[in-house]
Order: C-alpha cells, then sequence, then structure tokens
C-alpha cells in the first residue's frame, strides 16, 4: 500500500515557517543522549525543509513528565544539542513551548533557522489533545509537518491538533516507516516468516492476529510462549510467566493458525532457572518438561535451530519482541541467535521497534537489517491493522 497523504514534497515551504512534530522521545544518561537514532531518523526531512528555505520549529514530548510544569530532567536541550551535533547546524534551544518566550522565538525564526521548543508534555492539557494547546502552536507557524512515526499513534495535542489549523503533511521518516510496515503485510515475497517474541500474549493479540492472516510461518518466543504451552496442554510451566485468562484466546489463536494454513513454531526446549536474576544460571529442558520450581528464561539449543533454520528459508523476516531475558548475557543467546540469522540472511528484513531493536543495537546488527522502525506502540499498532491519529489527520495526497 502505498503511503496515501501529502509529503513535504507536496507542498511549497520556501520562506515559510514551518512547525515540524518530532519524536524526540531520546533515552538520557546524566543529561546525555544515549541512543541517538531517534534524532537522527528526523534529519532527511530537517534538511529537506532548511535546504527549501523553509524556516523550521522542531516540537517533541520526552518521557512521560506529570504536565505540571517544567522537569529538568525531561527538558529536549540535550536532543537540540545532539541535532546540532550530528547535523553540523546551528539549533537553538528554547526553554519554553506555550509561552511569550516561545512565540516570541518562533515569530523570530528566518529562513533557514532550526529552534527545538521545550517538552510538550510539561502541560497536561498537550496529552489531552486540548483545543487552546492546538491553536496556540499552529500560531506559531504556516505550515504543519509530522515525522514523529514513534507518536503517531497517539491522538495527542502536538501530534494531531495543529493539522486542524493549518495545512499539515508528512515527514519522509513517517512516510517511509507507515509505507514498509504496511506494505510487508500487502504483498510479502514468499515464504513470510514473523517472529513474535516479549513477555505477554495479551499486549500483542492483535499483532499475533494479524499476522496468521499474513505470515506463512510465525515463530513464537519469549515469555508469551509459556501461556501457548498451556494452550497446548501441556501441564505445566513451572514458575514461568504466564497470563492464565489469555490460554483459551492463545488456543484459539492455534486453531485459527490452522485453519489459515499459517504454521506456527513454538520452542520445543527451554533454558530454564530457580530464579529471575543476573546471578541465576540456566539449565535446558523440553518445553513439557518443565520442572515446577523453574522457570523458562530463553528458547533451547534445538528452538535455536528450528526457529534460525526457518529464519534462513525465509523471504520476508518480520520481527518484535525478544525470544528470552536478553538483557541477562546468559540467557541472550536464544535472541541473538535469531537477530544474526536474520543478519546472515539475505531477506528482507522489518524490525518492529521495541526491545527487539534494543537487541539487535546490543549485538551490533543494526546496519544488517533492511528497517528498523523508530516506533515502539506506533508500529505494532499499524502492524494490527489499526489506522495511526497523526497519519489520518494529514491532508490526503
Ligand atoms: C515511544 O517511545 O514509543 C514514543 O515516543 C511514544 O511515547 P509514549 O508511549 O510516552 O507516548
Amino acid at each position: 500500500m502505498a503511503f496515501t497523504k501529502k509529503t513535504v514534497r507536496d507542498i511549497d515551504v520556501k520562506g515559510k515557517k514551518v512547525l515540524m512534530r518530532v519524536d524526540f522521545n531520546v533515552p538520557l544518561k546524566d543529561g546525555v543522549v544515549t541512543d541517538d537514532t531517534r534524532v537522527r531518523a528526523a534529519i532527511p526531512t530537517i534538511q529537506y525543509l532548511k535546504e527549501q528555505g523553509a524556516g523550521i520549529i522542531l516540537m517533541s514530548h520526552l518521557g512521560r513528565p506529570k504536565g505540571d510544569g517544567p522537569e529538568p530532567e525531561l527538558s529536549l536541550k540535550p536532543a537540540a544539542d545532539k541535532l546540532a551535533e550530528l547535523t553540523g547546524f546551528d539549533v537553538k534551544f528554547v526553554a519554553d513551548t506555550y509561552g511569550d518566550e516561545a512565540a516570541a522565538a518562533c515569530a523570530a525564526v528566518k529562513p533557514g533557522d532550526i529552534i527545538v521548543l521545550e517538552n510538550v508534555r510539561f502541560l497536561k492539557a498537550e496529552k489531552k489533545n486540548d483545543p487552546e494547546v492546538a491553536k496556540k502552536l499552529a500560531s506559531y507557524a504556516d505550515i504543519f509537518v509530522l515525522d514523529a512515526f514513534g507518536t503517531a499513534h497517539r491522538a495527542q495535542g502536538s501530534v494531531v491538533g495543529p493539522a486542524a489549523y493549518l495545512p499539515a503533511v508528512a515527514g519522509f521518516l513517517l512516510e517511509k516507516e507507515v509505507d514498509t510496515l504496511t506494505s510487508i503485510f500487502a504483498d510479502p515475497e514468499r515464504p513470510f516468516v514473523a517472529i513474535v517474541g516479549g513477555s505477554k500474549v495479551s499486549s500483542k493479540i492483535g499483532v499475533l492476529d494479524h499476522l496468521i492472516d499474513s505470515a506463512d510461518t510465525l515463530i513464537i518466543g519469549g515469555g508469551m510462549a509459556y501461556t501457548f504451552f498451556l494452550a497446548k496442554g501441556y501441564k505445566t510451566v513451572g514458575t514461568s510467566l504466564k497470563e492464565l485468562d489469555w490460554v483459551e484466546p492463545a488456543a484459539k489463536m492455534l486453531e485459527k493458525a490452522e485453519a489459515k494454513g499459517c504454521k506456527i513454531l513454538l520452542p520445543i526446549d527451554n533454558v530454564v532457572a530457580d530464579h529471575f536474576g543476573e546471578d541465576a544460571t540456566g539449565e535446558i529442558v523440553a518445553s513439557d518438561a518443565i520442572p515446577e520450581d523453574r522457570m523458562g528464561m530463553d528458547i533451547g539449543p534445538k528452538t535455536i535451530e528450528l526457529y534460525c533454520d526457518a529464519v534462513k528459508a525465509a523471504k520476508t523476516v518480520f520481527w518484535n519482541g525478544p525470544m528470552g531475558v536478553f538483557e541477562m548475557d546468559q540467557f541472550a543467546k536464544g535472541t541473538e541467535a535469531v537477530a544474526r540469522a536474520i543478519a546472515d540472511s539475505e531477506c528482507t528484513s522489518i524490525i518492529g521497534g521495541g526491545d527487539s531493536v534494543a537487541a539487535i543495537n546490543k549485538f551490533n546488527l543494526a546496519d544488517k537489517m533492511s528497517w528498523i522502525s523508530t516506533g515502539g506502540g506506533a508500529s505494532m499498532e499499524l502492524v494490527e491493522g489499526k489506522a495511526l491519529p497523526g497519519v489520518e489527520a494529514l491532508l490526503d495526497a
């Protein structure tokens, strides 16, 4: 499915002021950006707008502040500094979003200037999509650009609001993300193998359901596998993560997959431990023989072989969610093996945000993937087939 909204290419921005919502929700440590992926991802649109002679006003949220005023540790200044460092552009940070200081700074923006406003979420009304917020933000500029893919699933003031008052178009990142994450399901090169991990069936039920409709093989790993074991009728999963309310829906999912001809692969062996902790040591057991006092921490070696063989045979791979507790080295083998199998394959590989991205970065495999989404929740909603409010609000192409 092609992108159906107008983009920055479709609008004349020369000499205009552009208000651009980016997703600079980046991890910080001691006031320094520790992963600049999201800042980098916004640069092509910023560069384009600057080259076209627009004045650029950037805004974003960072974290989840209370909304009662500034919280210095969630200031966007480090992200603004990172943008300046990465581009070499003069980037002015404005420590205000909705007040006189912000209004004056926006009024002073000239073609080619770049300013970054303070965290939009320092005001509660932003998250509620208060029209006053939208009007205020829209008053700063002539055109609204949404490039914050990671936040496009939030119907919040800075994401959807300005589109009610200004011509609103997409930036390049938003366009590419939506295009990539929708076309993979519309017409994947087959075999199409989807890999879903992570702890809970409940949080990914919509994604699993959608993947069964389009994938040839669906690989399940991580904590959610244990609920599927119960759905298959295994007597116990020991002290592993499980969602008893979701055993029945998981069983229905298995039935649906069978009816649709989507092959589901579940772990056949697991690495288990007697407790959850850095000092825990693993032992390998068959999936249908997990001792009562053990919890699953990773997929086992036979499962790794099974999953990697499926990946090797794939022409398209979609991956979201780790295979085990990859943050602890002793339980990272399954996630690392799957990541390496994808990296070594010639397939088109789409990584759907969240923890799988952290895993890929941990194993230094980012440049081996075809596309790594910058959105966690947003990419999952898109994969579920949901419309993203931020995208919906833009002008139709
Ligand atoms: C994200 O990190 O997924 C986005 O920036 C959205 O953040 P939010 O979940 O706090 O809205």
